[in-house]
């Protein structure tokens, strides 16, 4: 991204994606994290970074978080959440919740050990190109979505 706009990162963890996200992200860009875990939450929201607005919740409540710190969508979305492992059902409504979300022009970016996060953002998203990281242990699958919708 190269200007000013919104990147969000769904379930950040310790904050390590986090930070290398912050590394990449212009001046005027705002990255808003959402982490379910309220320890790992608390270990983000330390970050001291004027662009990071930490929120605890759920993925899934994706357009009402932004909606709650005044966005009306995302430029990008990356996501380390696991797909494969959640209740299908709210792997299905998240989906959803990024599709709602995601800028007309905007991508979506899920590293991912399974599959399952194509087979349920692909009916919203289309047809993700996939590329494998070697470098991280276990190797991990890597799936972009691009709109082009202008
Ligand atoms: C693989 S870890 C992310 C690791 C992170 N990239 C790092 O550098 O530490 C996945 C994270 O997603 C969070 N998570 C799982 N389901 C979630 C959900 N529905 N909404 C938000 N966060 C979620 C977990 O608590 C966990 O912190």
């Amino acid at each position: 991204m190269d200007r000013g706009g919104l990147v969000v990162e769904l379930g950040p963890g310790a904050g390590g994606t986090t930070r290398a996200i912050l590394d990449a992200l212009p001046p005027d860009g705002r990255l808003l994290s959402i982490e379910l875990n309220p320890h790992l939450h608390r270990l983000v929201e330390a970050i001291p970074d004027r662009r990071l607005i930490a929120h605890r919740g759920s993925a899934c409540e994706l357009p009402a978080v932004l909606a709650a710190h005044g966005f009306a969508a995302a430029d990008a979305v990356v996501s380390g959440i696991p797909f494969s492992t959640m209740p299908r059902a709210v792997g299905a409504r998240t989906a959803a919740a990024i599709a709602e979300c995601l800028a007309a022009d905007g991508r979506f970016v899920a590293y991912q050990a399974s599959a399952r996060v194509a087979e349920l953002c692909s009916p919203h998203l289309g047809t993700p190109r996939v590329d494998t990281e070697l470098l991280n242990f276990p190797p991990m699958r890597v799936f972009r979505w691009e709109r082009t919708g202008g």
